[in-house]
């Protein structure tokens, strides 16, 4: 009876994650986001999947949040299926200029292009469309180039990307941070149990080492395909002091072996959260951000809605 009894309050601990801050004003809207601040005047900006990827600024991480107009109002120039639905944003400030990486695809196919846009202020109507970085896959390849994520480590732009169809995969841009190197993509991530699960991989620098983020399981459509319990997104991470291998979970399993140590999970009425990133937020220190369905709200795509947590890196490993 003891160690049932120990176990199940183990367990319970370890599902002990912290309830997001709250957040006011337009919270929905939020699939996969991307969160910044605006050097030159403090403003938040937000972005998600969808459409032409909508827009959305606040005065304040936690709100009041505004929609503002769209990246793409006329969709993406990339002529695959899926240019006027871009998903999964990823913006950065690099140099004085603001990149957004997106992605054109559509759901379970591995027809799928990186893109990106530029702007100098991130506001409707600024944003330039350069369509395709030349990260893409067809039917057939190693990976699905989808859910881009970048990160500059020493001059260098990698790009990491990938869903499902082999997992998390890297490869780097060019110097002009908008066109392939031209470097192989290689695997850095891979859960080797069908259907493989991982997607919308982020990577963050703390201390010495590099962070991996990815999303495990089942994103969407809960209200109409409810998975099995625990087969919901949840945010899984691995690290390695290289940005560009070497990524191991908690255990000191490779993360290209089905490693992954759990960050966030289900918990209360939060249910699914995934999509993440990591911000370094001037008042709360870095922050996990991500989307979740709040179970007494709705289960529907369009009930998925902003999560931010503090994120404690002091023990080696991502707490929320
Ligand atoms: C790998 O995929 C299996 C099957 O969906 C899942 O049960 C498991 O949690 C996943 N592992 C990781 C590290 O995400
Ligand atoms: C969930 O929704 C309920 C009802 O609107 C609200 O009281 C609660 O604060 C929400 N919790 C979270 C974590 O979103």
């Amino acid at each position: 009876m003891l160690l049932p009894a120990i176990l199940a309050c183990l367990a319970a601990l370890a599902a002990a994650f912290s309830n997001p801050l709250a957040c006011s004003g337009t919270c929905t809207d939020t699939h996969d986001p991307s969160l910044i601040r605006r050097t030159s005047d403090g403003a938040y900006y937000r972005f998600a999947t969808g459409g032409g990827i909508d827009i959305y600024s606040s005065p304040a991480l936690t709100g009041p949040w505004t929609y503002q107009g769209e990246v793409l109002p006329s969709g993406s120039s990339i002529g695959n299926a899926g240019s006027d639905d871009a998903w999964a944003p990823d913006v950065h400030y690099l140099g004085s200029t603001y990149y957004l990486y997106y992605a054109v695809s559509t759901f379970g196919t591995q027809e799928s292009v990186i893109g990106v846009a530029t702007s100098a202020t991130m506001a409707p109507g600024t944003w330039a469309d350069h369509g395709s970085t030349g990260v893409q896959s067809v039917t057939g390849d190693d990976y699905n180039a989808i859910d881009p994520n970048l990160i500059v480590v020493g001059g260098v732009n990698y790009l990491t990307f990938g869903s499902f169809w082999g997992d998390i995969f890297q490869t780097t841009l060019a110097s002009n941070d908008l066109t392939w190197s031209g470097g192989a993509p290689y695997n850095i991530e891979l859960n080797t149990t069908s259907p493989q699960p991982s997607e919308g991989a982020y990577v963050y620098l703390s201390g010495a080492y590099y962070y991996l983020f990815f999303s495990s399981g089942s994103c969407c459509g809960y209200d109409t395909d409810m998975p099995a319990p625990g087969d919901e997104y949840k945010i899984m991470v691995c690290r390695s002091s290289k940005v560009n291998s070497g990524y191991v979970d908690e255990k000191g399993t490779a993360c290209t072996k089905s490693g992954g140590t759990l960050v966030l999970g289900s918990h209360g009425v939060v249910y699914g959260p995934g999509g993440q990133g990591v911000y370094l937020d001037p008042t709360y220190g870095p922050v996990l951000y991500y989307h979740y369905v709040n179970t007494s709200i709705g289960y529907a795509d369009a009930d998925k809605l902003l999560g931010i947590n503090k994120i404690d890196f002091s023990s080696g490993w991502p707490v929320v």
